[in-house]
């Protein structure tokens, strides 16, 4: 029988832990394929007592027989796609094996790069805080028929295209005042683009539709979170793509009706990287007790992340546009040892109160608390402590949805999978 595709997916400002989820429940799918982002993604996981990063390849690499899918809605640098396989290799994991590249994947190029760094120079004060990957340029010839994709790098054209594609970027470089692109960064790139033409590339919508016709079990993993989507996020201070559910239909080639369950993962707090508004945060000493206990750096920029208490009208807004079906909650270990707890319920502009996640989030908005008890310790292999079951209930009868996984920490075995009746 035809299997359905489950989505995993961020449902906050990104950083939720999505890596350690995949990582978790990888064994229970065949394929796992990311959708969209590219290179600003940092999903961390613990292998052998090794931390690794992955930026692009998706994070069923470590579990042997999973295929990880690179789908058209990521945007691939071949330097840092290269450079990743390299240290997966290094540490005896088989990536080519177990990788493909759909070819209408695009591709970054060294001047997107350069082009995101002008464009964030020239916003000033409006920066957007982006990892300068050169994702907002790229999705941008994307969408304005300029791109160039991992097909083409079989055409006969392809240097020709390259040529064209940069001349346009250093026109538009020009108008910023900035530099363009060294030739040496040329030349590692087109290297690494000969290497990206050894690894199997395929048509991502017709392997996947195979494969659930086969009865195979799929797994999108999203990248960033909800509140970074380009459409649905706190724009303008958001990614380029479509991080929510809908990015996996079209980031995939998936009809929505193939889609099953959709976990939404978030953290016990909440945390943002990089400028936009964050409502529930803390610029005080009990953020920075978060941020040090959580170890709230960046995975691939280091910056360090603003931390807040948790956002329930946000979270309520995420289950609502991605249709999640249950949550994963992350990182209830940091919070041990605080007595009390806040929870944003509300949120007051204009006088008035409202759950819902309004236009403009930049100004006028208040968050109004609820106070939780805190936990003392929590363990993965013991009972959960009450004030920590009594947190989880409250979260859930606010959004709707079960919380089927409890993280503790870090390590794969630091994972409470919870036996949830559906509270909708
Ligand atoms: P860009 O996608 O690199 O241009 O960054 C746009 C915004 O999204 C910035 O505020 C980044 O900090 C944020 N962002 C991008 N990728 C991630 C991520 O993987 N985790 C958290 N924030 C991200």
């Amino acid at each position: 029988m035809a299997a359905r595709m489950d989505v995993l997916l961020g449902a906050q400002w990104g950083d939720e832990g999505k890596g350690k989820v995949v990582d978790v429940i990888a064994p229970r799918y065949e394929v796992i394929a990311r959708f969209q982002g590219g290179p600003n993604a940092g999903h961390t996981l613990l292998f052998e007592g090794h931390k690794h990063v992955l930026h692009t390849i998706p994070s069923g690499v470590f579990r042997q027989g999973t295929v990880n899918l690179v789908g058209n809605g990521v945007v691939v640098d071949p330097v840092i796609f290269l450079k990743e396989v390299r240290s997966l290799e290094a540490c005896g994991v088989n990536v080519r094996d177990c990788l493909l590249i759909s070819r209408r994947a695009h591709l970054i190029l060294p001047t997107h790069r350069a082009l995101d760094a002008a464009s964030e120079a020239d916003k000033g004060k409006q920066k957007i805080g982006s990892t300068l990957k050169g994702i907002g340029p790229t999705y941008m010839d994307k969408t304005g028929r300029n791109g160039l994709r991992v097909g083409d790098l079989f055409q006969a054209d392809l240097h020709d295209r390259i040529s064209a594609l940069k001349r346009k970027h250093e026109r538009l470089l020009s108008l910023y005042d900035a530099p363009g692109s060294t030739i040496e960064a040329d030349a590692e790139w087109l290297d690494a683009v000969e290497q990206l033409k050894r690894f199997r590339v395929v048509d991502c919508e017709h392997y996947l539709d195979e494969a659930l016709r086969a009865g195979k079990r799929v797994l999108a993993e999203g990248a960033q979170g909800t509140l970074l989507d380009i459409d649905f996020g706190t724009y303008p201070f958001v990614t380029s793509s479509n991080t929510i559910c809908a990015g996996a239909c079209t980031g995939l080639g998936i009809a929505p009706n193939r889609i099953g369950s959709i976990t939404g993962i978030f953290k016990a707090y909440c945390t943002r990287v990089g400028s936009g508004p964050f409502p529930t945060e803390l610029d005080d000493a009990t953020g920075e007790a978060i941020r040090q206990a959580g170890h709230e750096f960046g995975s691939t920029t280091g910056r360090a992340r603003r931390c807040g208490w948790l956002d329930l009208p946000a979270l309520r807004y995420a289950v609502m546009i991605n249709g999640i079906t249950e949550l994963a909650m992350m990182k209830a270990d940091v919070l041990n040892g605080m007595a009390t707890l806040r929870v944003c319920t509300h949120y007051r502009v204009n006088g008035s109160l409202t759950d819902r996640m309004p236009y403009d989030v930049s100004s006028g908005i208040e968050p109004v608390y609820r106070d939780m008890p805190g936990w003392v310790s929590s363990n993965a292999s013991g009972r959960l402590p009450a004030e920590l079951d009594q947190y989880i209930t409250m979260i859930e009868e606010a959004v709707g949805v079960p919380i089927s996984i409890v993280s503790l920490g870090p390590d794969r075995a630091e994972t409470i999978m919870r036996e949830t009746a559906s509270v909708r």
